[in-house]
């Protein structure tokens, strides 16, 4: 399926794996990149260090485009891992929560593809300005750090308002086939998956985090400040309905954050063999999430959702 943004990354399918801070480690990074998508690190959490062997690791499983996500929010960070982002061999950067001004410069010089979150119409149009190659609309459904405005208002206006200049992934409650081609259907050019991708063998997650969201409704998420200060998505646990009852112990970014730490809920990056405590743990995940009943290979899930937007384009296209 040739979009212009599976031409300008010169992959096979426009599936990208979202930059999951925690999750988007290199065996998922991996498998999604393998698959024709590709795969992007939620480097936020890592060190330099881990970053550069997680990039080494993926060069041992495929020879595919991959991509690294950041903060724009930790400066200091993109100050630390650019070197390392430009050596270990992506091939695109995406920026949260801000447009990486500083470097995109460098970034283009290495060739590598600049991309940056929005979650509103100015954010989209500052990025293109910036000289961003493609931007993400990712509507408030999304797990992680959200907005309030929603993937079905978000995606048209934002690909209106950037003209044509960029391409524009969809981001926000997408799971399956059908989002897919509802996403190209309001003018985007791929999607960007996070939440369908936690609940893949690959993904990076403490024990617990994927067997609770195969028990959770579409409904079982809330948007709260009780894990970082900034309004996050995340599974309604025992720690949000707390700060839900008392605003006023609430305290902002990034005290909150180490408040977390500190109660030692806060598992990002841990792998299987710690085991979380469900009712507490931060565990950032969409409304995409009452979908998901199986827990299955990455590989598997692109196929899926591959198939099933063949089969609605073909349902679709009966109904001329
Ligand atoms: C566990 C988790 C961690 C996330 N961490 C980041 C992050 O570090 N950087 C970022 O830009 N977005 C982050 N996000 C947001 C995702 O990149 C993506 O936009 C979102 O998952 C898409 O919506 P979906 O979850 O409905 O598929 C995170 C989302 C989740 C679920």
């Amino acid at each position: 399926m040739k979009t212009r943004l599976t031409e300008m990354f010169d992959i096979e399918l426009p599936i990208m794996l979202a930059g999951m801070g925690g999750v988007s480690y290199s065996d998922l990074v991996a498998a999604v990149s393998d698959a024709g998508g590709i795969g992007t690190f939620g480097a936020a959490p890592m060190s330099t260090e881990l970053l550069v062997s997680e990039m080494a690791r993926v060069r041992t499983l495929t020879n595919k485009p991959f991509g690294v996500d950041l903060l724009t929010a930790s400066p200091d960070s993109i100050a630390r891992n650019i070197q390392a982002i430009i050596d270990g061999g992506a091939s695109i950067y995406v920026a949260g929560l801000g447009v990486p001004r500083e470097i995109i410069d460098e970034l283009h010089s290495h060739n590598i593809l600049v991309g940056s979150m929005c979650g509103k119409v100015r954010h989209a149009t500052a990025a293109v300005a910036s000289g961003c190659d493609f931007v993400v609309a990712q509507g408030t459904e999304a797990g992680g750090h959200t907005g309030t405005v929603a993937t079905m208002a978000l995606v048209p206006q934002v690909v209106d308002a950037v003209k044509g200049k960029v391409p524009v992934v969809a981001a926000g409650g997408i799971f399956d086939g059908r989002g897919l081609v509802a996403a190209l259907a309001l003018g985007a050019d791929g999607v960007w998956i996070g939440t369908k991708f936690i609940a893949t063998n690959e993904a990076h997650t403490g024990t617990g985090y994927k067997q609770k969201m195969l028990e959770m409704a579409e409904d079982d998420t809330v948007i709260s400040k009780a894990y970082t200060g900034k309004t996050c998505r995340v599974a309604r646990t025992e720690w949000t309905q707390h700060f839900d009852e008392h605003p006023e112990e609430l305290q902002g970014f990034p005290a909150q954050a180490i408040a977390t730490i500190q109660a030692g809920i806060d598992h990002l990056g841990v792998g299987p063999d710690v085991i979380l405590d469900t009712n507490k743990a931060f565990m950032a995940i969409g409304q995409a999430v009452g979908a998901i009943d199986e827990i299955k290979p990455a590989r598997q899930v692109v196929a899926e959702i591959m198939d099933e937007a063949r089969r609605t384009l073909e349902r679709l296209a009966d109904l001329k």
